[in-house]
């Protein structure tokens, strides 16, 4: 009962966690469609910079490859949106977002303007696909 208990604990605080959902399905992370984009540095870059304030979790395909890279900023409150972002190739947006992560996310810190741009509107297959990426173990 007393582990039970621990998992229930780990899982609440795994739900109020500000998660950053990194894609990395088809063409998100993709060498050929993006083919001068460092992408392990980007997703390295978000690891460290916000340790500490959230957890970064590459996911699979979120259903919005248009987009690629994708990268979903889920706050912990139930009562903010998540923030998506699409075009996150570069070095300035990725700062930007690891920025607005460190700084509270959506719902606490204001949009940098680089996101502000780069954002989108997900569609409801969109969010479906990340409800299944975030009840995923790990997630
Ligand atoms: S591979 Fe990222 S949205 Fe499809």
């Amino acid at each position: 009962m007393a582990r039970g208990n621990k998992k229930q604990r780990e899982r609440a605080v795994a739900a109020d966690a500000l998660t950053v959902l990194v894609c990395r399905g088809g063409d998100c992370g993709s060498r050929t469609k993006h083919p001068d984009v460092d992408h392990v540095g980007l997703l390295r870059e978000m690891k460290e910079t916000v340790a500490g304030s959230a957890r970064v979790v590459p996911s699979k395909c979120l259903d919005a490859c248009e987009h690629s890279n994708v990268v979903v900023v889920v706050p912990g409150a139930r009562d903010s949106e998540p923030v998506w972002t699409g075009g996150v190739n570069d070095r300035e947006l990725n700062t930007a977002l690891c920025e607005f992560v460190r700084s509270g996310g959506p719902g606490v810190a204001e949009l940098p303007i680089e996101v502000e741009l780069q954002q989108f509107r997900p569609s409801r297959r969109n969010c479906q696909e990340l409800d299944v990426e975030r009840s995923m173990p790990g997630s």
